[in-house]
């Protein structure tokens, strides 16, 4: 992990948020190859959801609901951790993770082992960002950051059913960002306070709900390796029953196998008819599907398949990190597929002059009209072939002394570092070919 934490860094990917302030806590910002990598998950997880699909709508509902809402859905009682202070060393703990956390003081003990730590007792905590509406603070006013985007689609669940006309099974699907006020060990941008979820909520006759449930573990899973991760470090895993959130009669975890271990990458929930029920009593509103066909009316029941983008990012990162040697000298290189790749071909003049530049400029622009391209003439051939590989750029084109004479030029494989000669006419069929 802290060899993918410093490539980030060093590449400008992913870094701590108010760096210039000593950080927050749990907080990060995305830098350009960052943002495109992280686009590029999501137009595939849009792409799966939306284009391949006639059953799933899309949705953006706000961060900030109705505060009724989060008394429906249970986040208001129930969202919790248990967390402990340490009137020693002034720090705050999970009650449930002590055995994997370091002490304030003696770093090699666990919270509560050394002599001088002196443990609260554990309390109940709610996750859920509070904030207010309007000038005046006070309790009327109080309304909460969203702590999962699934909410805002239940409450369009009405509305959506009108304008999309549609009947279940369909989705309504959505990516935004959620907030929660984790405290947690700092494992980079595994779990963090504000991060993106992919949520798709289908509703679905009450009789279909385990069809579709497994029929999403199974779809959902497939999507991960066709982002090019391998399957042997991914896994379905069932929760317990002890494990199953308020609203769930069954879930199953698609983990991934990080450097800290087997962790959560993706849950999918059979919450059955709660949410839709949840908000009808709430809200008055009749939240349910009328079958014209067989003339019956009933509340769908629900599969939801939730991902985070920023647990999807850190997997491809994990994924796809390695090193070799070239020539003696040790490489880092991204190994992402084409398609999560954030810049699919830098092209590269070989020298600063002799007219290589300006045929450089012009291919990179007729490059840049297909795919994302990069031109870069900074230092030597060798280092910027190397910063290439850092952000896993697929495809470098290398603009030389031949290119002037015979309009051809030289064509990198990041993985297999094979160089082939190719005319400039062939170049965009060849790269979009490669890359697609
Ligand atoms: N609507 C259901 C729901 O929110 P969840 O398992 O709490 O379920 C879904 O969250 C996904 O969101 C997780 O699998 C994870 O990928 C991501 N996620 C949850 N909390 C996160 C956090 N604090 N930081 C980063 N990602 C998080």
């Amino acid at each position: 992990m802290d060899e993918v934490v410093a490539l980030c860094k060093r590449r400008g990917l992913i870094f701590p948020a108010s760096e210039i302030y000593g950080g927050i806590a749990n907080t990060y910002d995305y830098g350009h190859y960052g943002v495109l990598l992280k686009n590029n998950v999501v137009n595939a997880w849009w792409r799966a959801m939306i284009q391949e699909r006639d059953d799933v709508v899309a949705l953006d509902s706000a961060i900030i609901q109705h505060p009724r809402t989060w008394e429906a859905s249970g986040h208001l009682a129930g969202f919790t951790d248990p967390l402990v202070d340490c009137r020693t060393c002034g720090l705050r703990f999970r009650a449930d993770h002590l055995g994997e956390l370091q002490c304030g003081r003696k770093p090699s003990k666990h919270p509560g082992e050394a002599d001088e730590c002196d443990l609260t007792q554990s309390r109940e905590f709610n996750l859920m960002f509070e904030t207010t509406i309007g000038p005046v603070k006070d309790s009327a006013s109080t309304v909460y950051l969203r702590p999962e985007t699934a909410q805002g689609i239940f409450l369009d669940f009405k509305t959506t059913l009108q304008f999309a006309r549609r009947k279940p099974p369909f989705g309504i699907a959505q990516i935004g960002k959620s907030f929660r006020n984790e405290i947690t060990p700092g494992n980079f941008i595994f779990r963090t306070l504000e991060f993106e979820q992919m949520e798709m909520e289908y509703f679905v006759p009450p009789d279909q709900a385990e069809h579709w449930y497994q029929h999403w573990m199974q779809a959902r899973l497939d999507w991960y390796v066709a982002l090019g991760i391998e399957r042997e470090r991914l896994r379905l895993r069932a929760h317990d029953a002890d494990e199953l959130s308020h609203y769930s009669s069954a879930t199953s975890d698609i983990e991934y196998l990080y450097p800290i271990g087997w962790s959560e990458l993706e849950g999918i929930a059979n919450r059955g008819d709660f949410d839709l029920t949840q908000h009808a009593k709430h809200s008055g509103e009749k939240l349910e599907f009328f079958d014209p066909n067989a003339g019956e009316r009933y509340v769908p029941h629900v599969i939801e398949p939730a991902a985070g983008l920023g647990r999807t990012v850190l997997a491809l990162l994990c994924d796809a990190y390695d090193t070799d040697e070239i020539g003696g000298e040790k490489r880092t290189v991204l190994r992402l597929s084409p398609a999560m790749a954030p810049v699919k071909v830098a092209v590269l003049p070989l020298l600063r002059k002799d007219g290589h530049p300006e045929k450089a400029r012009e291919i990179y622009l007729e490059l840049r009209r297909h795919v994302t391209a990069e031109y870069d003439d900074g230092g030597a051939i060798g280092r910027r072939y190397r910063r290439q590989d850092e952000i896993g750029t697929p495809l470098a084109v290398t603009v030389d002394h031949q290119t002037l004479e015979d309009d051809t030029v030289t064509l990198r494989d990041r993985d297999t570092l094979e160089q082939v000669r190719v005319t400039v006419a062939d170049l965009v069929g060849r790269v979009t070919e490669s890359v697609r």
